[in-house]
């Protein structure tokens, strides 16, 4: 099989230095994952990845990207010595970019951009080879990773795209070049380094700078932004397709039907009608399939063997995976939404605990985090929903106390200082029956709840 890189290739990418003949199979920057035949890459972070070159090398690694010599690193001839690992990666990255036959998707928005990665990683895959980011990785290290780990044959290649500070996604993009760009939405993460959702809007609108010539932008129907950037892709040449539920949306979600564990769309694709069973809960899932299925067509390719590829979409772990966890004299569920909360994905997950036939509704809520001075009235405006949908709510952080303190007593499960001193209190309120979502953002430590649910343990 052909190699992913081979020494000749990696020194053109990176005008980097490499004596052995290698044969790479894989791109590593974590010497705890690295397989055998990777390139493991020593980038900076609050370590120094040099220190674990030797340890890379002895799991199997057939070089290593550095620029310096790395301490205890005996075979220097594995060594691949560039002037900057960082940009040592991207060079990579763009090489990977540069050679692909496969079309490409970016994809970014305030919230939904892994699940909708995932669903078009699904959906592409029945097409063809797809490729994708990893996890989370849409920053600096990790676009250039995505495309570094690019196979030459994969015909489709999913990119996540994000940022936490304005300027950030134009470089990302331009190292991508997707074919198909995606704005999934507009909404209010990371508004407290941005200052304003209007300064958010035009940052993911910067995904526009590196869509190829001709290519086209996929935006979001239902954004008071959309004009805009509409305009913007207009005047950069592209074509636009929109998705959401307005009446313009060119793939419009016309009926969404709630079951506890899926669900079921109609969906209107440029006038064909289309009716998908989705093999996750929630309307969230449904909108991001519109998205997913503007894809398939800008790509030529059937959307309804698309439509019947998104019903495999199944959440994941952190991102409403549903489990049946043992309590006190049965069984309840647990929605392990944990990953991640902003506004309009805590009013997507409440609406999934709506939808559970349970005896009791609970949510165990962690802060909202990088909202600035809008914390506080975010996590209130979420008691409405609360208060509608929950029996109890257990909250913990001192954002949470705004949604907390804004509830009824009765419903009023309990506040805590964090996860560790919730979770113990959760787990002896549950009962059998009971469907509980555990949300919040990732900074608030969630998934201690869920592995003390999961476990049946006291968590120290
Ligand atoms: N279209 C949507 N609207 C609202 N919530 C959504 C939508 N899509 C996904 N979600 C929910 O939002 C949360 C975050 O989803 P996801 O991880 O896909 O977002 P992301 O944009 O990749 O986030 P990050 O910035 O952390 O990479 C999850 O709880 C998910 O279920
Ligand atoms: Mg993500």
């Amino acid at each position: 099989m052909t190699p992913l890189w081979t020494s000749a290739e990696l020194r053109t990418a990176t005008n980097g230095t490499l004596a052995a003949d290698v044969a790479i199979s894989g791109v590593s920057i974590d010497s705890r994952n690295v397989a055998p035949g990777d390139i493991f890459i020593a980038l900076r972070d609050q370590r120094d990845g040099h220190e674990f070159v030797a340890d890379a090398l002895a799991r199997g690694a057939v070089a290593a990207m550095v620029d310096h010599r790395p301490p205890g690193a005996a075979d220097t001839t594995k060594l691949l010595r560039v002037a900057d690992t960082l940009a040592g990666l991207t060079a990579l990255g763009a090489a990977g970019r540069a050679r692909a036959v496969a079309r490409v998707v970016g994809v970014t928005g305030s919230v939904g951009k892994t699940t909708t990665k995932e669903m078009l990683r699904v959906t592409l895959g029945a097409f063809g080879v797809t490729h994708a980011s990893a996890a989370s990785h849409n920053n600096h290290w990790g676009v250039p990773l995505t495309l570094a780990r690019l196979p030459r044959e994969a015909a489709f290649a999913v990119v996540e795209m994000g940022m936490n500070n304005r300027g950030e996604i134009a470089p990302l993009s331009r190292l991508a070049r997707p074919d198909v760009g995606i704005i999934t939405s507009i909404g209010t993460a990371h508004i407290g380094m941005l200052g304003s959702q209007a300064a958010i809007a035009a940052e993911k609108g910067d995904i526009i700078a590196g869509i190829t010539p001709g290519g086209t932008a996929i935006l979001p129907a239902d954004s008071a932004f959309l004009p805009e950037l509409m305009t913007r892709a207009r005047d950069a040449g592209l074509h636009v397709m929109t998705h959401g539920e307005a009446a313009s949306a060119d793939a419009r979600l016309l009926s969404y039907q709630a079951s506890p564990e899926c669900g079921v769309a109609e969906v209107s694709l440029l006038g064909q009608s289309l009716t998908l069973h989705l093999g996750a809960a929630g309307r969230h899932v449904a909108l991001n399939a519109c998205a997913v299925l503007a894809v398939v067509k800008v790509l030529g390719l059937a959307p309804d063997v698309a439509g019947r590829a998104l019903g495999d979409f199944t959440a994941s772990a952190g991102r409403g995976a549903m489990r049946r966890i043992h309590v006190a004299g049965g069984e309840a569920l647990l929605i392990d939404d944990s990953y991640n909360a902003s506004v309009a994905s805590v009013r997507a997950g409440l609406a999934v605990l709506a939808a559970q036939p349970a005896t009791r509704r609970i949510l165990a809520f962690g802060d909202m985090l990088e909202l600035g001075a809008e914390g506080p009235a975010q996590h209130a405006a979420l008691a409405d929903d609360a208060l509608r949908i929950c029996d109890l709510v257990f909250c913990c952080g001192a954002l949470s106390k705004h949604l907390f303190e804004a509830l009824p007593t009765a419903q009023r499960g309990g506040h805590f200082p964090n996860s560790t001193s919730l979770a113990p209190a959760l787990r002896d309120a549950l009962k059998p029956g009971d469907a509980v979502l555990v949300k919040g953002s990732l900074g608030s430590r969630m998934g201690v709840i869920i592995t003390a649910l999961m476990a049946g343990e006291q968590v120290s």
